[in-house]
């Protein structure tokens, strides 16, 4: 799909149009109907005549001296109740009203979805990722129908080109496809995305994007640096762990020598069967998306690259599958981590933080500025907070309150949640240094963020259990399965982070 910045004055004149507006009054002053003629507007003034502009209200209208050619009205509702995850769901619903109606373009009007307090540039960069995440659909493995799958050529955006306008359309076209470039490789069944596979994705961006480097570390090397516990989930398996490092250093980053970089630690357990403490048959459906993180991770360095932040970051994914076999780790092992501390194996079903405990030993060699790990770490915490957004934690308050501001500014939304020190009692092994399960069944995610917590140092480090916003639910115009949580986040924590 095409996206382009146009001038009000060069809409085409034959392009399907698509008008937003909280009223009629508004609708008769839109640029937009006011580019139609005469007789076409007083056409459409009658038919709409019983519109009532509510946010639920759209309607989709032939013009009788065009009948090609479609105009799609949409309500916004009340103007002081408009917030910006209804522009989000109107802006997607657009796109899935092009698909169901197999329209090849149209033309819509940024200024429909202004927010208060939000640029006109970040707007627009609002915009154009919501049109792709909206676009993207996962129809590989299905045969395609007779008449091909809808597919949308080319939307125009109306708004007063600018450089900045352009360049901030271009950033929200980067950042949209990074995330749907996430969201295919959660999509993409265990069988296909092992471990290895997981590191080929990041060494093939590291071919295409000169400033990324990536290295693989294998079995023998994870083996040596001391990462019993990335071992001890992964022996199980007959796919073999890898140990995914990434890094971008812009010019600019190179030249100060930035000794502290940003750290993304993105889990990647690419099928998580529970071990044995094996999982339910509910329980282990769509867990070929626990490498979720480790993919948020990948995409988001490949978009940091292309945006040319002049930062330097490190992404690091540890990468396994956890399997029951005649191999597999036990409940009871007491595994070494590169830090020195044990983990004692209460259920080996709690895997993730056991290889994350290992990523953030290893992060803690760079001395970062900040660690941010993503995880889909428990089901306790989208018990806690429904499926609309992640569960944040952080060994420091200034920490939560950036986070919730950075999910606000993307729609890739967080909440915060509490990492009082009290816990850690909860976490004591008996004959490890922690255990990685607790004995009640409260506070599941907390328990996990504070296992976390014990091998991150004393590094500024962010925690987000992306298990909630794992897949997309119904009402958000985004085609089942992943949601490619995490990406935003990441890439909006980046351009802050100069
Ligand atoms: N990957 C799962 C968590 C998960 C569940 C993510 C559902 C997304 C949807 C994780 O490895 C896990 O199994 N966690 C356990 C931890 C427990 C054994 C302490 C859980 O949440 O049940
Ligand atoms: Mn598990
Ligand atoms: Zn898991």
């Amino acid at each position: 799909m095409n996206i382009s910045l146009v001038n009000n004055k060069s809409v085409s004149p034959t392009a399907n149009l698509i008008i937003a507006a909280y009223s009629r009054k508004e609708f008769l002053l839109h640029p937009l109907f006011k580019s139609l003629t005469m007789t076409d507007r007083a056409y459409l003034e009658s038919a709409l005549a019983d519109f009532k502009w509510s946010d639920k209200d759209s309607g989709v209208f032939n013009l009788p001296s065009q009948p090609q050619r479609k105009i799609i009205i949409l309500g916004l509702g009340e103007k002081n109740k408009w917030h910006k995850r209804k522009m989000f769901l109107t802006i997607r619903k657009v796109v899935s009203m092009l698909k169901n109606h197999r329209l090849a373009g149209a033309t819509i009007n940024s200024a429909d979805f202004f927010i208060k307090a939000t640029s006109p540039t970040e707007t627009l960069s609002l915009i154009a990722q919501n049109i792709l995440l909206a676009d993207f659909t996962f129809n590989d493995y299905k045969e395609k129908p007779k008449n091909g799958w809808p597919e949308i050529k080319e939307i125009s955006i109306v708004g007063r080109p600018s450089k900045q306008l352009q360049r901030a359309l271009d950033e929200g076209i980067i950042i949209g496809q990074a995330t749907n470039d996430c969201r295919y490789l959660s999509n993409m069944p265990g069988g296909l995305m092992t471990p290895q596979k997981l590191a080929q994705e990041a060494i093939n961006i590291g071919k295409t994007i000169k400033a990324v480097k990536v290295n693989v570390l294998h079995e023998k090397e994870i083996k040596k640096l001391g990462m019993g516990g990335v071992i001890g989930v992964s022996q199980g398996s007959i796919e073999k762990p890898e140990f995914i490092i990434m890094e971008y250093s812009s010019a600019k980053a190179r030249k100060n020598n930035r000794e502290h970089p940003l750290i993304f630690v993105g889990k990647g357990v690419t099928f998580d069967t529970g071990g044995l403490n094996l999982k339910s048959t509910n329980g282990i459906y769509e867990m070929h998306m626990d490498m979720s993180g480790g993919a948020a991770v990948i995409h988001a360095i490949e978009a940091i690259a292309k945006l040319k932040l002049p930062i330097r970051v490190i992404g690091i994914i540890p990468a396994v599958e956890n399997m029951p076999s005649g191999s597999s780790y036990h409940p009871g092992d007491l595994l070494k981590t590169i830090t020195g501390k044990t983990i004692e194996v209460l259920n080996t079903d709690a895997e993730g933080r056991i290889i994350l405990a290992d990523a953030l030993g290893y992060a803690q060699k760079y001395k970062p500025s900040l660690m941010i790990d993503l995880a889909t770490l428990t089901g306790a915490v989208v018990v806690a907070l429904g499926q609309r957004m992640s569960g944040l934690f952080a060994n420091q308050t200034n920490l939560l309150k950036l986070g919730q501001n950075i999910g606000d500014r993307t729609g890739d939304f967080v909440w915060p949640l509490p990492l009082w020190d009290e816990y850690e009692e909860e976490i004591r092994g008996t004959f490890g240094d922690v255990a990685n399960d607790h004995k009640t069944n409260y506070g599941g995610a907390i328990i996990g963020a504070i296992f976390l917590k014990q091998f991150v140092g004393n590094f500024p480090w962010m925690h987000l259990d992306i298990s909630p916003t794992m897949t997309t639910i119904d009402g958000q115009f985004l085609a089942k399965g992943a949601a490619g949580a995490g990406v935003r986040f990441l890439v909006e924590i980046a351009r802050g982070h100069g």
